[in-house]
């Protein structure tokens, strides 16, 4: 490691995820370290607030004590300290600001806030350090997990050295996030939890265009989204359908006994259950790619982004590559582990406010609902 690097200890804890991670001068990750939580809230189909604080809790000290020692580093050498302030649950982030700030404190390091958003768009660079292919900007950056379906334009501008990063809302989702309806169909359908890896893996078994699926035309701004009707359709189809009941019943007793992995639960599985998730997956895909090359078109940017846990969806990445190829964009997606809630990001998007010196102090709260701007 370079004497001259800045290493910053990234903390990142907004939903169920505890994270940390050592990234030197905001581009190359010394170590990443993410403890989930996945396999507690599956029982409750979905994330429970209260339980995700606990286990923060529980384990943000060996989390961070982990990310330190794969670095091989000691929590002195440290330049500064870098932690989600939110979005995302209040208590979860709650840990994650109070330890931030108290290691902060305890070692007299700089505290740096994050906007969890702003992470996930510093996924994209991270990667491109890894790759070598560099993004230009201005981007329209598509950010799409369980937890927020939202598009932003992104820039940035140079002043003595240190890069600043500005980010303009351009729409978002009115209703459910595209995770939360890929969760909420596969809850339906007894797929387990989360729903999207399990819905990604069946849907190639089927006709995309079996059942029509629409997405409503959206009143007022364009580049808006919204999943609840197509999650409810679903429903609907399911009621009008009894005939799915039996493999639902099946495929519950599959998971009771903890069979879960896509194969098992595929051949619990009808070819109706294949047509429906390929024509929600369709519906859902087609409905991300259009609005977000449409709003990479209207901001004439040729670089297009997709960061969060959807962006690991294998249609999703073939359609967006199709699309853009065609239309001459060029779009970059995070690898999977960069893509879904990590504290390498949150460390990279920390750097350039670290650089310009905008430090916090023990006052700082955590933010439900931080805009991004
Ligand atoms: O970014 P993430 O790990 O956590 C947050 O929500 O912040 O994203 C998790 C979401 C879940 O809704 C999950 O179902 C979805 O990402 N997901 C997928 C895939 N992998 C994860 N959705 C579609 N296809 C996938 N392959
Ligand atoms: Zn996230």
């Amino acid at each position: 490691m370079s004497l001259q690097e800045n290493l910053i200890l990234g903390i990142e804890s907004s939903c169920d995820e505890t994270a940390a991670a050592i990234v030197a001068d905001g581009r190359r990750i010394l170590s990443n370290i993410v403890a989930s939580q996945i396999a507690i809230h599956r029982n409750f189909g979905g994330v429970v607030p209260e339980i995700a604080s606990r286990e923060h809790l529980r384990q943000i000290v060996p989390v961070v004590r982990e990310a330190v020692k794969q670095a091989g580093i000691s929590l002195t050498d440290l330049d500064a300290i870098a932690v989600t302030r939110g979005p995302g649950l209040i208590g979860a982030l709650l840990v994650g600001v109070t330890y931030g700030k108290t290691l902060a404190l305890a070692l007299d390091k700089p505290l740096i806030a994050v906007n969890h958003l702003e992470g996930h768009v510093h996924a994209v660079f991270l990667e491109a350090a890894e790759t070598g292919h560099v993004p230009s900007l201005p981007a329209i950056c598509l950010i799409v997990s369980g937890g927020h379906t939202v598009l932003y334009r992104v820039e940035s501008d140079s002043t003595n050295g240190a890069r600043r990063f500005s980010y303009a809302r351009i729409g978002g989702t009115r209703d459910d996030a595209a995770g939360e309806a890929y969760d909420k169909i596969a809850r339906m359908l007894a797929l387990g939890y989360p729903g999207g890896p399990v819905v990604d893996q069946l849907a190639p078994y089927g006709n995309p265009k079996a059942i029509r699926f629409g997405v409503p035309k959206m009143k007022g701004n364009v580049y808006d989204f919204s999943f609840s009707g197509i999650k409810t359709a679903v429903l609907y189809h399911l009621r009008s359908h009894p005939e799915f009941q039996p493999e639902i019943a099946a495929r519950e007793q599959a998971l009771a006994r903890g069979e879960r992995s896509a194969e098992a639960l595929r051949q619990l599985s009808t070819p109706a259950t294949f047509d429906l998730v390929a024509s929600f997956q369709r519906a859902v895909v087609d409905d991300l790619v259009t609005r977000t090359i449409a709003a990479a078109r209207k901001n004439s940017v040729r670089s297009i982004f997709v960061s969060g846990g959807v962006a690991a969806n294998r249609e999703l990445r073939a359609t967006f590559e199709a699309q853009a190829k065609r239309d001459g964009f060029e779009v970059f997606f995070p690898s999977r582990a960069l893509s879904t809630d990590n504290a390498a990001m949150i460390a990279a998007a920390g750097y350039p406010r670290f650089q310009s010196g905008q430090h916090e102090d023990c006052t700082l709260d955590p933010a439900a609902n931080l805009p991004l701007a």
